[in-house]
């Protein structure tokens, strides 16, 4: 796929790559690149080829600097936040992915930025890397589901002292929070990344895919309702009929 001007999408061997490319604005999330964001998954998600995905941002100092602040500004801070939301649900595009999907996080890692990084399924971040979610002093709310993975991911209290506060933690900190899976050198991320990539291609694809699909349905199950499902997943991986 080509064309895209803020997003640039590569393929190859089956691992799909989606790099954020706004670097002069830090890769703020804006219009554009949410369409184009909706777009790609969209392809991904059908695309047989693609066995995993590594999503990074282009440039040195940032991952993803959250909402594009001269977008936002141009409307109330709702309006803007129920556009960006509902009008392309690219946070459900990400849900519902099947193949797994690992953020490469490096620099400022705000806002949407890690909202985005919450969709996906590993993290692995730089030493270089801050993460905030300066939502409450800019008078929103996380649009792009914060409020909701994030405690899901570090648990309520670590959760609530983040998203009310508006402190940023640094890379050790999102470590020992379990924000993310691993912490490692700016220069070894994506080759991390796509090491990590080749790891779980090399395992069977729809056993892959099914890990991961009970993993995410199970987090919204009671746990006998996610024992239930785990065991007609694996039946149907047994049986060829995933
Ligand atoms: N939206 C639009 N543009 C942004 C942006 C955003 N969220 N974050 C950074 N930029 C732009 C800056 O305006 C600047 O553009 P310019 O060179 O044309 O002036 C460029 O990216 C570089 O940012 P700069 O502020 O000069 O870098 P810095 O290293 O001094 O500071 C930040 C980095 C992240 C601390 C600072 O840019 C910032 O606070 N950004 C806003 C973060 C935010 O509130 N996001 C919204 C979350 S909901």
């Amino acid at each position: 796929m080509t064309g895209f001007e803020v997003i640039i999408y590569e393929k190859r061997d089956g691992i799909a790559s989606i790099t954020l490319n706004r670097p002069k604005a830090l890769n703020a999330y804006n219009i554009k690149m949410r369409d184009e964001l909706y777009e790609v998954l969209g392809a991904i998600k059908d695309d047989p080829e693609v066995d995993v995905v590594i999503l990074q941002g282009a440039g040195e100092k940032a991952f993803c600097a959250g909402a594009d602040l001269t977008e936002f500004l141009t409307a109330p801070p709702p309006v803007f936040a129920r556009k960006a939301r509902f009008e392309r649900d690219v946070w459900g595009r990400f849900l519902s992915i099947e193949q797994p999907v690992i953020a490469a996080l490096h620099g400022y890692v705000l806002g949407s930025g890690i909202e985005m990084s919450l969709c996906c399924d590993i993290r692995l971040c730089s030493d270089d890397a801050r993460f905030g979610l300066p939502e409450p002093g800019l008078g929103i709310i996380p649009a792009a589901g914060g409020s909701q993975t994030l405690p899901r991911t570090i648990g309520q209290a670590a959760a609530l002292e983040i998203l009310l506060s508006g402190r940023w933690i640094d890379a050790k900190e999102a470590l020992h929070l379990k924000l993310v899976n691993r912490l490692m050198p700016r220069a070894d991320l994506y080759l991390e990344a796509e090491k990590l990539a080749k790891k779980i291609q090399s395992y069977d694809k729809k056993a892959v895919r099914a890990i991961k699909q009970s993993v995410w349905r199970g987090l919204d199950l009671s746990l006998n309702e996610g024992l239930a499902m785990e065991s007609r997943l694996g039946n149907q991986l047994k049986e060829g009929r995933l």
